[in-house]
């Protein structure tokens, strides 16, 4: 049986025992504690806690999982040994408060012993046994499940069953969150498969675990309590590369001589074929007895495991919208890609040579994964332009680091200083410096990196500080201000401080306002404060870090605490701050639908006259995608939607609704969706109705960060002006020309074309006459002991056009010396030119053009054989050469 047999008979076995087979979730999970979808079980959570009702009691799946950061990290042992990667298809079956252990335990034996036939007498069993302090208790209906199998087959329980603890045996997703007791099943494949259980656990390569049976009862809380779930669930994972390793090693159960390994099968086997396509190396299946040192073979099979790991995670998360970048699971993708370049080093693999290996990985995997498919260029173009901009820089870091191998030979540490250069610098992830050092016997500082990192976040933040207050009440808590700024632009309130704001600034609280205090790249409102007829103009609305709001006056000013007070918003401005919060959210879709879902909002400006929205994409945009774009949202503007605005607890959020990543939001959140058609969660002001919008015309695109780009927009009055400010000069450059708007482009380039054709026959004109003017200079030559001289004004119009003229006379003269002089814009200009046989005669040019420069009131000289320089024109040049001693 291939890869793709195995998957579909898991699949097919529990569809024939009532299982809806469903689709894997996206990489990019649900939780907001969780780098990657790094289980099966992540998306079914809120069934498993009661909060949702699952769709159907049981479902069988493949899950893409990535394991690399977080609390199942297993990038580090990737290629060292034959069964980690970051990568892998988790199957699974589950029950939604339906079957429980007895069906789990016995369909996952008659599934492996029956179906895929793996060999009874070398399959073990574990139960949970918790040590002291561990939650639940020995799981006796497990032990006695497996005994009676075990008994049934003639197969010793006590030999057959293992008992394992709260580390091996009781599964927990992540510090919190649904979990229980598990059962795991292990294969021994040693030659004899008679190690009667003492490799199970013991991180042997010969007896590996293959499936992981949870008993889904508990609810790991914050506080380290775990509270019984409403009901119990199944969730098996099965690691699909393992098991199908284990058939393809065994040639089917029918050879043991060699430790299983996942990189055995087609699934791997097909991208090493590739890897060797364009290096000079074979995989050869060698494992290393340890890390430290391997042979050649050893480190080039390691890096051949390396590689096609790290091309799975790369366009399987690429495909799932999670692209390299800076921060967190981004770049958690940036440092595996780069781990996987520095890799390639090993095999001699060219330059470009990660992004080679998409194609032939999508060929492999797309029929069971089919958005490999249709992100297939997405992934390459992502790849390709991390690749190249990593290539750019890994050799000069991989000198930097051979040198400061050879400066810390004493010590065997690289500096924090130095690691944080090469991170700076060079884009090499800590990880991979350490990696590097590590092969060659040299640690890390690790502390001495953090401080310097720490020193560049500092003075970043010093860059940008704000003037920051902090208000407190005489309590010492902050203010807490009623924002009524959703439906109401003024309404009465009651001053609770006034503060300085920097040295130029007031800030004023109040228990309630109308006015919006910049926040998600949505500028402060501005306005106006009436305090016993009395008006106060509000220049800016800001937020402290406790979030107050903070009114800014310009100038100092004192209004009593407890003051009443009528705070009005500055209505045409908000109004146009919305329109162009409401253009971006309706940017952001229309990016997505002409680009693609990777597309996601890496930050945004939102202000009274323009918008500007930043987002992860690979390239630059083509004028047609901009057209597009600006074709299809202004669409869907005269559609004139509804804007409506919902407040939900943001498990509820729909998988529609598009949040910032990295954005923390809070328990509940505010979802806006225009039409129906965008969906956003955002805390800011918008328009009403999309048609309020006017207007939306896209500025243009610009890349502001490798993989980050972006687009500039003005919407609404602005858009307006923006059009008819252009066409004004279209129409004033058609009445120039004289012609209508639609043949401007035309014309202009006739018109240029025309000055192309004059400026050559110029050209050619200028050539014919310089070649004739040095044939009349050349005929004045006067020979003087031996040597040819001519000595004359020429007519040119710059000293370029004097260098060339000379030139072209000495060249025409036999053992020649020339002299040229020429008024050029109220200046003397003067040149000389010597051969060889001048030279010998002594006739310097450099020379001549010092005494000659002089006489002119000017400076000049250079070489024996060229030289110019400049003096004062006044008016009689041509008699100066012409009376010029050149023997001085
Ligand atoms: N949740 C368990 C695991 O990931 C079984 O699916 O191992």
């Amino acid at each position: 049986m291939n890869s793709a047999e195995i998957r579909q008979s898991f699949l097919e076995f529990f569809k024939e025992r009532g299982h809806t087979v469903v689709p894997s979730a996206s990489l990019m999970p649900d939780a907001p504690n969780l780098l990657f979808t790094n289980a099966g079980m992540n998306q079914f959570v809120p069934y498993f806690l009661g909060e949702r009702t699952a769709p159907f009691p049981r479902a069988a799946d493949t899950q893409k999982c990535i394991r690399a950061g977080g609390k199942h990290n297993d990038l580090e042992d990737v290629g060292l040994d034959a069964y980690h990667q970051t990568f892998f298809e988790m199957l699974g079956n589950w029950s939604f408060g339906d079957y429980f252990k007895k069906e789990a335990i016995h369909w996952a034996w008659e599934l492996i012993t029956q179906v895929w036939k793996f060999p009874k007498n070398r399959l073990y069993a574990t139960v949970y046994q918790p040590g002291a302090g561990d939650p639940s208790e020995f799981d006796q209906e497990a032990y006695d499940i497996w005994k009676g199998i075990f008994l049934d087959e003639g197969l010793d329980p006590a030999v057959h069953i293992v008992n394992g603890d709260k580390k091996d045996n009781f599964w927990m997703m992540g510090d919190t969150g649904p979990c229980g007791p598990c059962s795991e099943i292990h294969v021994d494949l040693a030659p004899e498969g008679d190690t009667r259980g003492s490799l199970v656990n013991a991180d042997s390569p010969w007896c590996i675990e293959i499936w992981n049976l949870v008993f889904i009862q508990l609810n790991a809380k914050e506080d380290g309590t775990f509270e019984p779930l409403p009901a119990k669930h199944v969730d098996t994972g099965m690691g699909f590369e393992r098991v199908v390793g284990i058939l393809s090693t065994t040639k089917q159960f029918t050879e043991f001589n060699s430790p299983p390994s996942n990189y055995e099968s087609d699934l791997f086997q097909d991208i090493f074929k590739a890897i060797s396509e364009l290096c000079p190396h074979t995989y050869r299946s060698t494992l290393p007895e340890n890390g430290q040192s391997m042979s050649e073979q050893e480190s080039r099979d390691c890096a051949f495991r390396v590689i096609a790991d790290h091309i799975r995670t790369l366009s399987f998360s690429i495909a799932d919208g999670i692209l390299p970048g800076n921060e967190g699971r981004n770049y958690v993708l940036r440092r595996i890609l780069r781990r996987a370049v520095l890799y390639g080093k090993k095999l001699d693999l060219p330059q470009g040579f990660f992004a080679q290996l998409v194609d032939p990985l999508v060929e492999k995997m797309s029929a069971a994964f089919p958005e490999l498919n249709t992100q297939h260029t997405v992934i390459k173009k992502v790849i390709t332009s991390e690749e190249t901009a990593f290539d750019k820089t890994i050799d000069r870091g991989l000198a930097l680091l051979e040198k400061v191998f050879a400066e810390s030979e004493t010590t065997k540490q690289i500096t924090g200083e130095k690691a944080f250069e090469l991170y700076d610098t060079y884009g090499f992830p800590l990880d991979l410096t350490e990696l590097i050092g590590r092969e060659r016997g040299y640690s890390v500082d690790h502390d001495g990196f953090e401080a310097a990192m720490e020193r560049q976040r500092r003075m970043a933040r010093a860059a940008q500080v704000k003037s920051a207050i902090k208000v407190q009440s005489s309590e010492g808590d902050a203010f807490k201000t009623d924002f009524i700024g959703y439906s109401s632009l003024s309404g009465a309130a009651k001053t609770l401080a006034s503060v300085p704001y920097g040295a130029e600034k007031t800030a004023i609280i109040t228990d309630r306002s109308p006015f919006y205090a910049e926040m998600g790249g949505q500028i402060g409102d501005s306005g106006s404060l009436i305090v016993e007829g009395k008006t106060y103009r509000i220049t800016d609305t800001q937020k402290d870090d406790q979030g107050q709001i903070l009114h800014l006056l310009d100038g100092q000013h004192a209004i009593d605490d407890g003051s009443e007070v009528v705070l009005s918003v500055d209505a045409d401005r908000r109004q146009r701050i919305e329109r162009h919060h409401s253009a971006a959210h309706i940017v952001n879709w229309g990016l997505r639908e002409v680009l693609g879902s990777h597309v996601r909002q890496a930050g945004s400006l939102v202000a009274d006259d323009r918008m500007r929205f930043d987002f992860s994409h690979y390239e630059a945009l083509s004028n047609d995608e901009l057209d597009s774009i600006e074709r299809l949202i202004n669409a869907r503007i005269l559609e004139n939607g509804l804007v409506q605005t919902d407040e939900i607890a943001i498990e509820d959020k729909p998988d529609d609704v598009v949040a910032v990543f990295g954005e923390k939001y809070g328990n509940r959140v505010r979802v806006v969706d225009i039409g129906g058609f965008s969906k956003e969660l955002c805390g800011g002001t918008h328009v009403s109705a999309a048609g309020e919008i006017g207007p939306i015309k896209l500025l243009g695109d610009s890349g502001i960060a490798a993989g980050t780009r972006r687009i500039e927009a003005v919407a609404g009055e602005s858009a307006l002006a923006w059009i008819s400010s252009g066409f004004r000069t279209l129409d004033q450059t058609a009445k120039i020309l004289s012609c209508p708007i639609h043949d401007v482009a035309v014309r202009i380039e006739a018109l240029l074309e025309e000055r192309k054709q004059l400026e050559k026959k110029i050209k050619a004109f200028e050539q014919k006459n310089a070649a004739a003017a040095a044939d009349d200079l050349a005929a004045t030559a006067q020979e003087s002991s031996g040597i040819q001289v001519v000595k004359q004004q020429a007519q040119v119009s710059s000293p370029k056009d004097l260098k060339s003229l000379g030139a072209q006379v000495l060249e025409k003269l036999d053992k020649g010396c020339v002299v040229l002089g020429a008024s050029i814009g109220g200046k003397a200009s003067v040149a000389a030119f010597c051969s060889k046989e001048a030279i010998a005669a002594d006739l310097k040019a450099g020379d001549i053009i010092r005494r000659l420069t002089t006489e002119l009131g000017g400076k000049g000289g250079g070489k024996p054989e060229f030289a110019m320089g400049g003096g004062q024109d006044r008016g009689d040049l041509a008699q100066i050469i012409e009376n010029f001693d050149l023997q001085g």
